[in-house]
């Protein structure tokens, strides 16, 4: 059984003071749902804040970025070491703003990969089609061709703290997410491509989780398939009533059997 995993992506948003307050309303809003894990990954400034502010509580803190270096003369970066001595236990690597905005290679989000699942943080691996490669056909072939890149060299026993999001960039921040048959579809393939790489045992035990304007009013139907093991959340997740939503919709599905 494996316990849905619902985080969420302030991204660049949130000052020092509504940051701690949205972190301090997530925590208590979502105290009661034991059955989910619950973690919120704001600006890198506001980390040890969030983490004074979630102190006690079954919030997991994480942070949206780290460098793979352990330490030296890498100006702006931060280390898993950094993160960890800052109260995070979980890393976003491979976000489709960090590959398409910033323009991060296969080689840097493997590299980033590894170095945080070394680190012993729990990282969420982000993977995901564009428009383009959607309309053309190649959801699943860029999908695995991300996941084989950014897991190339990760040992097995590392992935008990690997967790992946499949986010289609055409879904994110758009208002358009991916219908429940697609994402199952989609997470379904990720899941034979990580028994692949990998074995079957650890392809049944990784989670995969959606991303992509997953909202209130789409969660439920979207956390309700079978290999939709929680979710990535970006916008919504500055709502602390909107996110909790969502979270309540992942542990609904505890209730129902996995197929
Ligand atoms: P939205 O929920 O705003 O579409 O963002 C998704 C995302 O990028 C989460 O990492």
């Amino acid at each position: 059984m494996r316990t849905p995993f619902v985080g969420g992506n302030w991204k660049m948003n949130t000052d020092r003071a509504s940051g701690v307050a949205l972190a301090r309303a997530v925590a208590e809003a979502a105290a009661a749902c034991t059955g989910v894990e619950v973690a919120v990954f704001p600006p890198f400034p506001y980390l040890g804040a969030i983490a004074d502010a979630l102190h006690g509580s079954r919030i997991t803190l994480g942070a949206q970025d780290l460098y793979y270096e352990t330490s030296g003369a890498f100006t702006g970066e931060v280390s898993a070491a950094m993160l960890l001595d800052c109260g995070a236990s979980a890393v976003l690597t491979g976000h489709s703003e960090r590959r398409h905005v910033i323009g991060e290679s296969d080689d840097l989000v493997n590299r980033k990969t590894r170095a945080a699942l070394d680190a012993d943080l729990t990282c969420v691996l982000c993977i995901g089609e564009t428009l383009d490669q959607r309309e053309r056909g190649e959801t699943h072939a860029v999908n695995e061709r991300q996941l084989r890149a950014a897991l190339a060299g990760v040992r097995p026993e590392r992935t008990q703290r690997l967790v992946i999001a499949y986010e289609p960039v055409w879904a994110i921040g758009t208002g358009r997410n991916a219908t429940p048959a697609d994402a199952q579809d989609a997470h379904a393939r990720v899941r034979a491509v990580l028994a692949s790489i990998f074995s079957s045992d650890v392809a049944a035990s990784v989670r995969i989780i959606y991303g992509g304007s997953l909202k209130p009013d789409n969660a439920e139907a979207l956390l309700a398939r079978p290999d939709v093991d929680g979710g990535l959340v970006g916008g919504a997740s500055l709502s602390a009533t909107d996110f909790c939503t969502i979270v309540r919709a992942a542990e609904a599905r505890v209730a129902r059997p996995i197929a």
